[in-house]
């Protein structure tokens, strides 16, 4: 093992061991009872709606609401639509970005993404022209997940894909599949994001074929998941890269502290500082209404709710991740008030 790596280590164990011993230890009966009461707190908020500028969006019934706890330990605890099968979307963002660590090392995302906060909507254009440097900024954006399929080192689009499918199926510890469906409809209607794959292009800050990265892009964020299956994605990063239902290592354990590192700055877009000051917890939401949030070497909690808020962040299910965090006082800077 390198030296650098040994002290990574370290340091990592040595956080984790700080996060137990500074914050409050739920039980079992703890994290059933924040789950319940979190689902029957927000289920009757009715603010937002549903992503529309994906058509068939429109059509996921909107009260569906899901809230899990998923411990390092593979304890899962659940409320409500749990087993309701939506679309990743941008959740996935993360979890690809591990995959281009693994294959590249971990410098590689700075170096051909970029890792910086945009403070500006998911799918701006805006921020390929400010920063002039990294051009697609941070691999949970989408120019930079675009980026970032396109990335992913393979001999063919087929195989890239199978390596993407197969990871984010890894990491939730079940084999996923895509929602053909929620494809088409973003896939027909994705001119946004078809200009922001020709950009890159242009700015020799995209990796493959503009519209091959597209349709790599678009399959990704149409792979159907539920609650359950989010709470383990997030509970394998809590669990330092292996996923505690199969026991596969997903990634190396001293790689998870800079992926957290980019959820905790980047994971809610232009609303990730009231994120982090309001809920203190790495996090990563998307369209279709899914949000993950990870308690690093601890637990995972995840929602899902359709109903979205300006910034495209599911309402109820940041609201219950949120109410959890703080009842439970594991914000990984401390204890944020529980509302
Ligand atoms: O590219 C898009 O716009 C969607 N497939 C994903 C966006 C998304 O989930 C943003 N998250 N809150």
């Amino acid at each position: 093992m390198k030296i650098t790596t040994v002290l990574l280590a370290t340091l990592s164990s040595a956080l984790i061991g700080c996060a137990s011993v500074n914050a409050a230890d739920p039980s079992a009966k703890d994290f059933q009872r924040v789950v319940d009461a979190a689902h029957a707190k927000y289920k009757n908020l009715q603010d937002g709606k549903n992503a529309d500028y994906i058509p068939i969006l429109t059509e996921t019934p909107s009260e569906l609401f899901g809230v899990v706890i998923v411990t390092r330990e593979g304890k899962i605890y659940k409320a409500g639509d749990v087993d309701y099968k939506f679309s990743i979307q941008s959740v996935s963002k993360p979890f690809t970005a591990a995959l281009i660590m693994n294959q590249q090392g971990v410098a590689v995302l700075n170096e051909k993404i970029g890792v910086e906060p945009t403070g500006l909507p998911f799918n701006s254009r805006l921020a390929l022209e400010l920063y002039e440097d990294k051009r697609s900024v941070n691999p949970l954006v989408n120019a930079g997940a675009i980026a970032a399929v396109s990335l992913v080192q393979a001999s063919s689009e087929e195989e890239r894909w199978n390596l993407i499918l197969q990871n984010i199926s890894g990491f939730a510890g079940s084999q996923l599949t895509v929602l053909e469906k929620v494809y088409d409809s973003e896939y027909e209607t994705a001119f946004g994001n078809r200009a922001i794959a020709n950009l890159l292009y242009n700015y020799e800050r995209l990796y493959s074929d503009p519209e091959e990265a597209m349709r790599v892009y678009t399959r990704q964020c149409s792979i159907g998941i539920n609650t359950k299956e989010l709470g383990v994605m997030g509970a394998t990063l809590a669990n330092l890269g292996v996923n505690p239902l199969t026991g596969q290592r997903m990634m190396p354990a001293e790689d998870v502290p800079e992926l957290l590192a980019v959820m905790a700055t980047a994971g809610f877009y232009d609303e990730s500082g009231e994120w982090m000051y309001t809920a203190g917890l790495p996090a990563k939401t998307g369209v279709g209404g899914g949000i993950v949030a990870v308690v690093p070497g601890r637990f995972a909690i995840a929602a899902f709710s359709p109903r979205l808020n300006e910034a495209g962040n599911s309402v109820r299910s940041l609201n219950a991740i949120r109410y959890i965090a703080g009842e439970l006082g594991v914000g990984v800077f401390g204890p944020n008030p529980a509302e």
